[in-house]
């Protein structure tokens, strides 16, 4: 089973995913958990060009491509070969990420450009489940602020949260039977009691 988490900024999904991963882990699940950007080793080189602070010169296009660079590689080297092995993969961050940033945020490169790409990157592979931490953007981003370093990914201006959370929102109105939304301005324990009952029914296949 092919799990993601979305969100935006200061959502926690990071500490949730890891500590849903680890739960699953106990539960005797095969589980890899990774991260986007990244996850690969190939990765983690991508994602540190995309967060370099000095990279003020990167073009929309190049940091699209970017993260589809990424993508790829993680879905050959690291998803697709877990899920062949009948493995659980959670995963921060996927394809829906471009879509909430680089299409709904920025609103300057056509939508179906955006998703004939995610299409080629992730080869047409699907999460099966989709979890949207949804938080209010002025919350997420005072929580960010008190968790430290900044990089280039953290300087977008408040309307670009917004329309990336209302984009979210969108997607999982398109694709109910995917996503979960799931309320994230509750705390860390009945964020992830919320997210560990949810798992738990598409594994049993409730
Ligand atoms: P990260 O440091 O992982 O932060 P977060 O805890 O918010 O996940 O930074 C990832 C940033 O990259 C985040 O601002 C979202 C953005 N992003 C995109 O714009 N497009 C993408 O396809 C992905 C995967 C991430």
């Amino acid at each position: 089973m092919f799990i993601t988490l979305e969100g935006s900024e200061g959502c926690g999904k990071t500490t949730q995913s890891q500590a849903l991963a680890n739960f699953l882990k106990g539960q005797g699940y095969e589980v890899i958990l990774t991260r986007e950007p990244g996850g690969t080793a190939i990765g983690e080189q991508i994602r540190a060009i995309l967060a370099n602070r000095q990279n003020t010169a990167i073009q929309l296009r190049t940091e699209l491509l970017l993260f589809q660079a990424s993508r790829a590689q993680l879905v050959e080297e690291v998803i697709r070969p877990h899920l062949g092995r009948n493995g659980v993969v959670v995963c921060d961050r996927y394809a829906d990420s471009t879509l909430a940033y680089q299409g709904y945020g920025y609103r300057l490169i056509p939508m179906e450009q955006v998703r004939a790409l995610v299409e080629f990157a992730t080869g047409g592979l699907q999460p099966h489940l989709t979890l949207l931490l949804d938080l209010d953007v002025e919350i997420g981003l005072r929580r960010r602020a008190r968790g430290g370093q900044v990089n280039r990914l953290d300087t977008y201006e408040l309307d670009f949260y917004q329309r990336v959370r209302q984009g979210y929102l969108e997607m999982a109105r398109q694709q109910p039977e995917r996503w979960v939304i799931v309320n994230a301005a509750a705390s860390f324990d009945e964020v992830q009691t919320t997210l560990r009952r949810i798992v738990l029914d598409r594994l049993a296949g409730a």
